[in-house]
């Protein structure tokens, strides 16, 4: 005791005991389990966490706010389409001029059955709308702006999926049927607008969730960003990851509340079913089927979600361990989203598929992933899922009922819901399409060169 002066001791005794609290504390973070939103992106990027599973876009607008950590979320100005291109194609009559709903007094309804799948569309713009009226923002992603100048992104109000759902049948004696009337109509209108000119459509969202919805429209529109459910019927020069959006598709069969349900029981291991031969990428469904259909916990089958199939799914999934999610005519299927609703591990095989926001979240986590070459290997696929045992099964299991959220469509949204989180990728991509955009315009300037004077310019003959 000699040493040290007995103040000193208890100054000492202090800063141990305060280093030893900051090191559970840390320890303890370190285990949270809301850390499955990567926070941690590239150094240079203009997210910031706000709060657990939150992204915030800070310094979108046109100017920066130096000393300020007020928080801004994305801008979005909507331009104000007559209803035939939106409401008008689910039913919805306007009021007077009124060219949108006024959701206080109700909300249009959407088709329901199989057109929910693509309903994507309806949920952002009705999420838009409501932003105006809402007086708490805090959580939000988004906010709609009247003025166009001060919006980060352009979203075009157009209906694709169930455009292409409910018109895409000709009329008899017409030329064109009603869908591809509409984005004839779209194409001419948007490009004709000062929003679209001023750099060339690139900061519009366009919406086409349905593989084939925008058939026509979509080799004019390409500069735009794209809101897809996959690649599989882009070339890459129309769409890609880099400029456009994945979002998931709404499930159809229903959340698993309260679930508590274990591996054990949950006696189906694998289960799969839906149309088993599709063409396209989908014949590994036929092989899988030919291979797998006589093991004795396995449920491979034939089945449509239509006429009680939903229920009949539903069912099974939730008493599955593992749910198959194979490739059809395209790389993504609403049976992924389906999977999750009803926490059942979802075992993908599908080479070329992209997944909703995956720059934030990681699907290893909560889904096994296949190669098609490997499941077609001789006993393969069934070695490997019986080789999961029930730990590893249970974490993935709790990992989709902390993840599921992310995939749900609702109005009014809810915070972290697959609305606000379309929004936040659409924000992701905000920074370097303004860096591309401004890029562009280092030359507007002397822009004298125009096609026509740049043919007469001489050009030397070594030129090209
Ligand atoms: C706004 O919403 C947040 C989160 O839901 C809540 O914590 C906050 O109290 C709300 N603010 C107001 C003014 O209602
Ligand atoms: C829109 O915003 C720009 C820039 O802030 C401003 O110059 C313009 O007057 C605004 N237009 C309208 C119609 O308010
Ligand atoms: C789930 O559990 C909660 C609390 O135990 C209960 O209030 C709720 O009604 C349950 N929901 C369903 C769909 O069973
Ligand atoms: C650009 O070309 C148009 C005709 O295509 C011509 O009318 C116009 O004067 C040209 N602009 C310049 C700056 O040369």
């Amino acid at each position: 005791m000699g040493l040290i002066p007995p103040k000193s001791f208890i100054g000492l005794l202090f800063i141990t005991s305060a280093l030893f609290i900051c090191s559970w504390f840390f320890l303890l973070r370190s285990n949270d389990r809301t850390r499955f939103v990567d926070h941690y992106l590239l150094p240079n990027s203009h997210l910031i966490a706000a709060s657990d599973n939150r992204l915030v876009v800070e310094n979108t607008g046109q100017s920066l706010r130096f000393g300020s950590d007020k928080k801004e979320i994305l801008k979005v100005f909507m331009y104000d389409l007559p209803p035939e291109f939106h409401f008008g194609l689910t039913g919805w009559k306007p009021k007077g001029n009124n060219v949108w709903p006024d959701l206080r007094e109700g909300v249009p309804h959407y088709p329901g059955g199989l057109n929910l799948q693509h309903s994507i569309e309806y949920w952002l713009t009705m999420d838009l709308l409501s932003s105006q009226h809402s007086d708490n923002l805090s959580w939000r992603s988004v906010k709609r702006v009247l003025n166009s100048s001060e919006a980060d992104v352009i979203f075009v109000p157009f209906f694709s999926s169930i455009s292409y759902n409910r018109f895409k049948n000709r009329e008899k004696g017409k030329k064109k049927c009603i869908d591809s009337l509409l984005q004839d109509k779209l194409v001419s209108l948007l490009t004709s607008q000062e929003e679209w000119k001023r750099c060339g459509g690139r900061d519009h969202i366009v919406l086409a969730h349905h593989p084939n919805s925008l058939l026509d429209a979509r080799t004019k529109l390409f500069n735009a960003m794209y809101i897809l459910s996959d690649f599989g019927r882009y070339p890459p020069t129309l769409a890609n990851v880099e400029k456009d959006v994945i979002a998931p598709y709404k499930h159809v069969v229903p959340t698993f509340v309260n679930d508590s349900s274990t591996f054990d029981s949950r006696p189906t291991l694998l289960y799969f079913q839906g149309a088993i031969y599709r063409k396209d990428g989908g014949a590994i469904r036929q092989e899988l089927y030919m291979m797998i259909k006589d093991e004795k916990d396995v449920h491979f089958q034939f089945g449509t979600i239509m006429k009680g199939g939903i229920r009949q799914a539903t069912e099974g999934m939730r008493s599955s361990k593992f749910c198959l999610c194979i490739a059809g005519d395209t790389p993504s299927s609403n049976r992924l989203f389906d999977s999750i609703a009803s926490h059942c591990v979802p075992v993908i095989i599908s080479d070329d598929l992209e997944l909703p926001y995956e720059d934030v979240l990681d699907y290893s986590e909560f889904c096994i992933f296949i190669r098609g070459s490997d499941a077609l290997k001789k006993n393969f696929l069934m070695n490997f899922m019986r080789s999961i045992k029930k730990e590893e099964w249970t974490k993935m299991w709790s990992r989709l009922q902390e993840v599921e959220k992310f995939f749900e469509y609702q109005y009014p949204s809810k915070e972290g819901d697959a609305v606000q989180m379309i929004w936040q990728a659409i924000a992701r991509k905000a920074p370097p399409l303004r860096l591309k955009v401004n890029r562009e315009k280092r030359y507007s300037r002397s822009e004298p060169l125009n096609q026509s004077s740049f043919q007469t310019l001489p050009l030397p003959r070594t030129f090209w």
